[in-house]
């Protein structure tokens, strides 16, 4: 069939719309027909290269929509079932699935590879063949994804909000609420308030913390930080500290996640020298693979044993935490409708990244 999708063709180029091939689902996977998409700032690495991808690539990971067809093998899922697209897939099968860690799946060495994982690519544009974001390539009208990487969700699910339920709200809730272990009465500092971020002072928020701390250089996302959950706002790292330092009479933070565009090594230090003893600080921002240096007090380390933590999609688990997360949503603990700065057609998704570049939004969604 054919459908439209956003393509990128090359390091640093824009986003072309155009009309592409794709292919039905084969073994195991499932046609889906989108209903929404979030410009999530992972895509951006894809245009940087802090994501190498290989080109031509179907861009998106943080989508929603309604099964429209199923391939040979597939039982769990029919036509017309709403589903949330996962960013990570999960097989159920692997030592990681296995132990409920469903978001280190092995099928996951996958998802920046490009084609599917049978290694043949489901769109072709130009006649040449295009890989997937994530194996799902979210800026498309229709796509083909593993059945792995879908979770069905109720009936009446608002799609257009459970998108971002796909990657961006499960996985700063739970970089606060998994990864970090925030509890009730902690002190935590949030670094970048873009979709990510937004989602980490909510998780912070419902876990019961009592200071939240919002870090950003762009003052109206200090202001939309109180929105999401933060009881303070600062504009770097330094000035957290000073605020940190007063709430807590000088024990510091119990955690700080990094949630900034890219993740740096210079942000360690600081962040560390943010947390007390037994501090977590949570990385969950991407950095280029290359970037290999960290800096921070080793003394420190041993002697508060504070610790650093990676993320990946919040170390949550998509079949679980992503109806968990709509059903927050559907009882008004969790604000989805908020998250949305604007809406965008496909046709205007260089806009939408511009916007995000700018700082204006906390997340732009792609609506079809
Ligand atoms: N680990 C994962 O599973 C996972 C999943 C999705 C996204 N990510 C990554 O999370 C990061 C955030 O994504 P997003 O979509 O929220 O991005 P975004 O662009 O919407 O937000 C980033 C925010 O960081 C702020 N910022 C930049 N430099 C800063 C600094 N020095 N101090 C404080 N704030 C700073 C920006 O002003 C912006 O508000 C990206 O690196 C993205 O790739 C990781
Ligand atoms: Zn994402
Ligand atoms: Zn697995």
């Amino acid at each position: 069939m054919k459908t439209k999708a956003a393509v990128l063709w090359g390091l640093n180029e824009k986003w072309q719309v155009e009309e592409v091939e794709l292919d039905p689902p084969q073994h195991g996977e499932v046609l889906v027909k989108l209903t929404a998409s979030g410009l999530c700032h992972s895509d951006e690495h894809l245009v940087t290269g802090d994501i190498p991808i290989p080109y031509p690539v179907v861009g998106g990971h943080e989508g929603a929509g309604v099964i429209a067809g199923v391939g040979p093998g597939v039982s769990d899922v029919d036509e017309g079932d709403p589903v949330v697209l996962s960013f990570l897939p999960a097989c159920g099968r692997c030592s990681y699935c296995a132990r409920g860690m469903t978001n280190l799946c092995d099928l996951g060495a996958a998802v920046v590879l490009g084609p599917q994982l049978d290694g043949t690519c489901r769109f072709h544009a130009r006649g040449e063949d295009a890989g997937q974001m994530c194996l799902l390539g979210t800026f498309s009208e229709y796509t083909v994804v593993p059945a792995a990487s879908v979770v069905k969700v109720d009936p009446g699910t608002a799609l257009d909000k459970a998108a971002l339920v796909g990657c961006g709200v499960t996985t700063g809730f739970g970089s606060a609420v998994r990864t970090a272990e925030v509890c009730a009465g902690d002190t935590v500092v949030v670094v970048g308030i873009g979709g990510i971020g937004a989602n980490a002072l909510q998780g912070a928020r419902i876990a019961g913390a009592r200071y939240i701390v919002a870090v950003d250089p762009v003052a109206h996302k200090l202001e939309k930080a109180r929105e999401f959950g933060a009881t303070h706002g600062a504009s770097s790292i330094d000035e957290a500290w000073d605020i940190v330092s007063t709430l807590t009479r000088g024990q510091l933070a119990d955690a700080c996640v990094l949630t900034t565009d890219v993740a740096e090594g210079d942000h360690i230090g600081p962040a560390l020298g943010l947390v007390g003893k037994r501090g977590r600080v949570v990385v969950t921002a991407i950095g280029h693979p290359e970037e290999s240096t960290m800096t921070g007090s080793l003394f420190e380390m041993t002697l508060y044993e504070k610790q650093i933590r990676g993320s990946l999609f919040g170390s949550s688990n998509a079949r679980h935490d992503i109806p968990r997360l709509l059903e927050l949503y559907n009882e008004g603990l969790l604000k989805l409708d908020e998250l949305v700065t604007r809406e965008y057609r496909l046709e205007d998704i260089n806009q939408g990244y511009q916007d995000m570049r700018d700082g204006q939004n906390i997340r732009g969604i792609i609506r079809y």
